[in-house]
This record gives structure tokens, sequence and C-alpha cells, in this order.
């Protein structure tokens, strides 16, 4: 069991965006969040496959793709290209989620698939065969910078519980938004094994080095809980 570290870009500076991207890279992260917003699904705009492109080029480690927009089917293949390691559609957005996660898969990605804090884990019941990565929002989508509500550790515990009623050990569960040094425990320790970040790390008054340094040792703290077996106990 290990806990990847994945800091979003969406809070980095983007006029140094591969020397941020290796910043991460080399201070601890494991994989790199690229947050795709297209002022439908979610009210702001971002970026797009260009850019995912240029955090390509910058590195080797596995470039997750998070798409927050409307009819993510038609965009699939220009993410894959621009070379998305793993790409995750929201439940919300998808009304063929099965046809739109095997397509995901076809093109040669890991596939994932998000739920908003007001959707029930278990709707993803009869897909999590089919899934590579199941992704738990911890705030509502569409900013950087919000607080983590509460209520996600109790929904990581059931997605962490529906993941291994259904067999799918090797399936990883990813939780986004809000996650820093002082929520990065109870959301590991309720089952996460992927935490984003984006202001905890590219915004943290200590510092980039000193935000990673401490994001690692809150998620090996809940680790060392998930293990003694407490978990979302208590919460
Ligand atoms: C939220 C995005 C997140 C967000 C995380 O809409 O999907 O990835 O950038 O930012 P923080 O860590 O600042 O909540
Ligand atoms: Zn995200």
């Amino acid at each position: 069991m290990t806990v990847r570290l994945a800091p979003s870009i969406l809070s980095a500076d983007f006029g140094r965006l591969a020397e941020q991207v290796q910043e991460a890279v080399e201070h601890g992260a494991d994989w790199i969040h690229v947050d795709v917003m297209d002022g439908h699904f979610v009210p702001n705009i971002t970026i797009g496959p260009a850019v995912t492109h240029a955090v390509r080029a910058a590195t080797d480690r596995t470039v997750d793709v998070h798409l927050m927009i409307e009819a993510p089917d038609r965009y699939l293949e220009a993410f894959v290209d621009a070379g998305a390691d793993v790409v995750t559609v929201h439940l919300e957005a998808c009304t063929h989620l099965h046809r739109t996660v095997q397509r995901i898969r076809e093109l040669g990605a890991r596939a994932g698939v998000a739920v908003n804090p007001a959707t029930p884990v278990d709707h993803l019941r009869d897909i999590v065969a089919d899934l590579d990565l199941l992704l738990v929002m911890s705030v509502n989508p569409g900013f950087g910078g919000q607080r983590y509500i509460e209520a996600s550790t109790q929904r990581l515990a059931r997605a962490r519980a529906l993941l291994d009623a259904e067999g799918r050990a090797g399936a990883l569960l990813e939780v986004d938004g809000g996650i820093d040094e002082h929520t990065a425990g109870d959301a590991v320790a309720a089952g996460a094994d992927v935490l984003v970040a984006g202001s905890a790390v590219y915004r943290h008054d200590a510092g980039l080095v000193e935000a990673l340094r401490r994001l690692r040792a809150a998620a090996e703290a809940g680790l060392a809980r998930r293990r003694g077996g407490k978990g979302a106990e208590g919460r």
C-alpha cells in the first residue's frame, strides 16, 4: 500500500509551468493532476490539450487528467494524444458512461470516474468492475482553494468498501479538493490512495518543498491508521 501525491497544476504559476511540474516531482510528487474545466459543467474555464501536452513534455510521471466538462467523449482522443495516462470523467456529465469508459481504455489510457459531493458513490456499483480509478470529489468542482467537505471522509470509506466488495483491489481511490496537511490523514485512513492537492502544494506559505514534506507525513500517518484498522472510525 502506498499513497500517491498528485499536485494539481491549477494552482501553479502558468508562466513557468514546466519548472513548477519538475519542482513538484523532484520533491515528492508521484503524479501530476490536470484540471480541465469548460465553463459549462463547472463555472470556470481552465486548460485544454495544449497545456496537457506541455505537462507531458515536462515529466515522465503519470499525467492524471480530470475532465470537468460536458459531453467528454468529444475530447477523449485529444487528451490521450496530448499525453494523458489517466483520464477521469464525471458520472454527472456522461449519459453513456459505460461506453465512455470503454473508449478511454481503447485509446490506451486508464479510465477513472469522478463523483460530485452530492452523488452517492453507490451509483458507481455497476461500472466499478471496468474502472481503474474512482475519484471522490471533496469539494464542489470548479475552483481551487476550497474547504474540504467533512462528509467526504465517510464517502471515501464507502467507496473503499465498494471497491473491496467488487474485488477491485487494483483500482485506485482518489480524493480531490481541500486536501492539505490537516485533511490528508483522514482521507487516507478512510481509504484514499491518490491525494490531489493544488493550493496546499503550490500556494503554501512555507513553500513547495515543505508543503510536499508535510503532505507526505500526513499521508503516512493516515496509512498507519488505516493499517491499524481505525479507518474512518469516529467520524
Ligand atoms: C476542483 C479541482 C481540484 C482543485 C484542487 O475543481 O478538481 O483539482 O484544483 O485544488 P485545491 O487542492 O486547492 O482544493
Ligand atoms: Zn481535479
